[in-house]
């Protein structure tokens, strides 16, 4: 074994010992969420973490008897802090429990995660392959695939014939873009070119530019959380919204907190997504309204409610276990949950620990004077594509 990896087991496992007896002394729950709270990613950490308190501020901070203690620590979008973060987390503030953010901090961390066996509920991250990086992840954000392939399908059958993919160059990106090229062109479809934008500083300007002048009937984009705005922006200096091309993506293009700002700039624009603040249900109103309350006024988007049901999870496993944090069975009280989120009716598949949601198919347009994404088709219970063609 390499001298890091037996450092960190050794670690972690130390920890492991000292965790089992402090939790068993004391009557907190430790959590602790490794966040992107600053960076790149900083708006989806910040997000993530409003709907986490949110949770906590509407359902009290007590669950089975104990107190939920909930540490946020910002890896500032930096992958390897994360996995010092976490830990930290587990060694030195005992954590029974741990959240991890996005997908290259998520990788990055599983090593701790697995070695310490502390059950880690992924929130924001989309790609297919993190879960499978530990046994003790549950996921309760969503997946790429999940929206990218229904989304090139609903292409097809409205005409498609032509698209441009425009992708930001890391990871969800990647995914996003393959399970588009493998539906769009199995549907007879034609990819004319595949564009890549740095995740860093993004610019699209240039991107889209090169873009148009492929000439393709359908423009397929995958931004991530907080760069929505700035998309809106430069597309419509462009004057790409008024060229007659069709706009497509997975939800992220019309993230809501950014849709909110973007005037009629992404008006049209039909995305498959697994959640809209427009979403009609009496749960996700009081969500919508409790979450603009909290923030000063913010619109509540995709990034938070996977916050806000990951602490519903660790909630209601909890109350499930009746406060006992030992790794296993906590873990088994995660798998097999089902609850309704303000998304719509959600679940976590035991076999894969990954989360099961309606895809939504929707529009934007305007309503009483602001862009919202209004869903008008719904794929339920969708799994992730990728588990389900490795298994
Ligand atoms: C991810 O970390 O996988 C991620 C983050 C933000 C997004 C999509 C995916 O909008």
């Amino acid at each position: 074994m390499p001298k890091h990896r037996f450092i960190a087991t050794g670690l972690a496992v130390a920890a492991l010992a000292a965790g089992v007896s402090h939790a068993a002394a004391q009557d907190t729950v430790k959590v602790g969420l490794v966040l992107p709270m600053t960076g790149v990613l900083g708006p989806a950490g910040q997000e993530t973490a409003a709907g986490v308190k949110l949770y906590m501020a509407q359902h009290g901070d007590t669950v089975a008897g104990k107190k939920i203690e909930v540490i946020i620590r910002d890896d500032a979008s930096v992958p390897d802090n994360g996995k010092r973060i976490a830990q930290e987390m587990v060694v030195n503030d005992h954590v029974a429990i741990l959240g991890a953010g996005t997908t290259p901090t998520a990788m990055s961390m599983a090593p701790i995660a697995t070695d310490s066996k502390t059950p880690t509920v992924v929130m924001i991250s989309g790609t297919s392959v993190v879960t499978e990086r530990s046994p003790y992840y549950v996921r309760t954000s969503f997946t790429l695939g999940q929206q990218a392939g229904i989304i090139a399908d609903w292409a097809i059958k409205t005409g498609s014939k032509k698209a441009v993919s425009v992708l930001t160059d890391w990871a969800p990106g990647a995914e996003a873009g393959k399970a588009f090229e493998q539906h769009f062109t199995q549907g007879g479809g034609q990819l004319l070119e595949t564009i890549k934008v740095p995740l860093q500083n993004a610019d699209f300007a240039p991107f889209l530019q090169h873009a148009r002048d492929l000439q393709p009937d359908t423009l397929f984009v995958f931004v991530p959380a907080g760069q929505a705005g700035t998309f809106a922006r430069q597309f419509a200096e462009r004057g790409l919204d008024k060229s007659g091309i069709k706009v497509i993506g997975p939800g992220d293009i019309v993230d809501d907190n950014d849709l909110l700002a973007s005037g009629d700039s992404l008006l049209g624009i039909v995305t498959a997504g697994f959640y809209s603040a427009a979403h009609p249900s009496a749960v996700n109103k009081q969500y919508v309204a409790d979450y603009a309350k909290a923030t000063g006024g913010k619109r509540a988007n995709f990034i938070s409610v996977g916050g806000y049901d990951g602490m519903h999870l660790i909630y209601a496993a909890l109350e499930k276990t009746k406060g006992k944090t030992d790794p296993e069975t906590l873990l088994g009280a995660m798998k097999d949950m089902s609850w309704e989120s303000p998304r719509g009716p959600i679940s976590i598949d035991p076999a894969t620990r990954d989360i099961v949601q309606n895809v939504y198919i929707r529009k934007v347009e305007m309503r009483d004077g602001q862009p919202w994404s209004i869903e008008f088709d719904t794929f339920p219970a969708v799994k992730d594509p990728l588990h389900q063609a490795s298994n």
